[in-house]
């Protein structure tokens, strides 16, 4: 949610986390993404952004944050931020958490950039499910939006490891071997 991804060349695998306002479950997915992710060593550009402008400049809803914390995750430095086409560009990997979030990035995305955009926990954990938007609900949907985050974040890690992996062991990951 705050730097910029850098360029194709220069960079780590980039993903980024896409909702509806990205106060509530994209600012989620990508602190639990963040802190799955550092336990296991992985090297990733990660950022979250929403497919609506209501919120732009705004830090995740109370209620996420206090879910996050809950859990020793610290999201309270996020803002939100809109979607733009260079985010299509740019990320390797685009997670919408629902699919009329998939359906607006693909309305914004070029056809190369198709391939790229995902719903999250299909992508994740191979079941075709939506992460529900827990915004005028119950503050007990902040938790099991978490729980589904955090087995999708799991699942994720264990599949961009293995890949790391396997392209370490076939001698893709560097150049100079
Ligand atoms: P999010 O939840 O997409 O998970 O960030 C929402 C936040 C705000 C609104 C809708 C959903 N809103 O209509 O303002």
């Amino acid at each position: 949610m705050n730097d910029s991804a850098p360029d194709a060349a220069e960079r780590t695998t980039a993903i980024l986390f896409v909702c509806l306002g990205n106060i509530c479950r994209s600012p989620l997915a990508e602190g639990i993404f963040r802190a799955v992710a550092a336990e296991r060593g992985l090297d990733l550009h990660l950022d979250s952004a929403g497919v609506g402008a209501w919120h732009v400049g705004s830090p995740p809803d109370p209620r996420a944050v206090a879910t996050a914390r809950g859990f020793g995750i610290d999201i309270s430095g996020q803002r939100a931020r809109r979607i733009c086409a260079d985010d299509l560009r740019r990320f390797d990997l685009i997670f919408g958490m629902d699919r009329s979030n998939v359906a607006a990035l693909e309305k914004l995305a070029p056809p190369e950039a198709l391939p790229r955009i995902h719903l999250f926990l299909e992508y994740a954990t191979g079941r075709p499910e939506e992460v529900p938007d827990p915004y005028y609900g119950r503050d007990d949907g902040f938790n099991a939006v978490y729980r589904m985050l955090r087995e999708a974040s799991e699942m994720l890690a264990a599949k961009l490891s293995e890949r790391a992996g396997s392209a370490l062991s076939s001698g893709h990951a560097s150049s100079t071997t």
